[in-house]
């Protein structure tokens, strides 16, 4: 299938189908996903190319450093996430979700503000036996939600998202949520009312990151 605009959950499913392929995460194998690699079309479109075809930049097709990290904490520390609702913020992929239902949550949901990242989850929960439900609301404009435990990978990569971020997961910790950061030490993320859990070298992708293994960081919100 070439690349066109797809703007049905349907045509975006499809999209995603003929355009990745299904790849064990590095960090987490125990977890397949639909990733973009050197041998898919869009690898190599550039952010024109992909806006030509309507296409906003695939962060689902890849497995982050800071989302890596934490679905290796989720699948090795399972007591954290067990029989909890758990909402991973800025879900890309699904795969922090994916880990923390493979870790015996009672339910995951996603949530991201990119429209293709529903096909995304949808299409990476069922490669691994599990159901997710998905948000494309901006949740950072609302209270956050009433859930046991936010998960966020690698949302410190700008501004003025990394700081909006923060300040929502203050509101949500002051109210009793875990809340649990992974991230490789990106540009926008300060270490300051947090709480190192874990520590990890994560096999990334050498186009999109300076290095191949980059040393990526667990957190808990104090
Ligand atoms: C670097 S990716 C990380 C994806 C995933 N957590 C991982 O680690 O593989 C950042 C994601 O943040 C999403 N994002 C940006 N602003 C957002 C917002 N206001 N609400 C939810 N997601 C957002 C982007 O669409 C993108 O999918």
């Amino acid at each position: 299938m070439s690349p066109t605009v797809a703007t049905e959950l349907e045509d975006r499913k499809a999209f995603i189908l003929a355009n990745t392929r299904l790849q064990r995460t590095p960090h987490a194998p125990e977890i397949a996903l639909w990733l973009a690699d050197e041998i898919t079309p869009i690898w190599r479109m550039t952010e024109e190319e992909l806006a030509k075809i309507g296409l906003p930049p695939p962060f689902w097709a890849f497995a982050w450093a800071g989302g890596q990290a934490l679905a290796r904490y989720l699948l090795d520390h399972p007591e954290v996430v067990r029989g909890k609702r758990v909402l991973d913020f800025a879900t890309g992929s699904g795969l922090v979700a994916i880990a923390a239902m493979k870790a015996g949550a009672a339910g995951a949901m996603g949530a991201d503000i990119d429209p293709f990242c529903e096909a995304a989850v949808t299409l990476n929960g069922a490669a691994n036996g599990v159901a997710l439900s998905f948000t494309a609301h901006d949740l950072l404009d609302l209270s956050p939600p009433q859930v046991d435990v936010i998960t966020a990978g690698d949302i410190a990569y700008e501004q003025p998202l990394a700081g909006r971020v923060r300040t929502w997961l203050a509101a949500a910790r002051a109210r009793g949520t875990e809340v649990l950061i992974g991230d490789p030490r990106r540009t926008y993320f300060s270490t300051e009312g947090l709480e190192p859990l874990a520590e990890y070298r994560v096999e990334t992708t050498r186009e999109l990151e300076d290095l191949e293994i980059k040393r990526t960081g667990v957190w808990r919100l104090l």
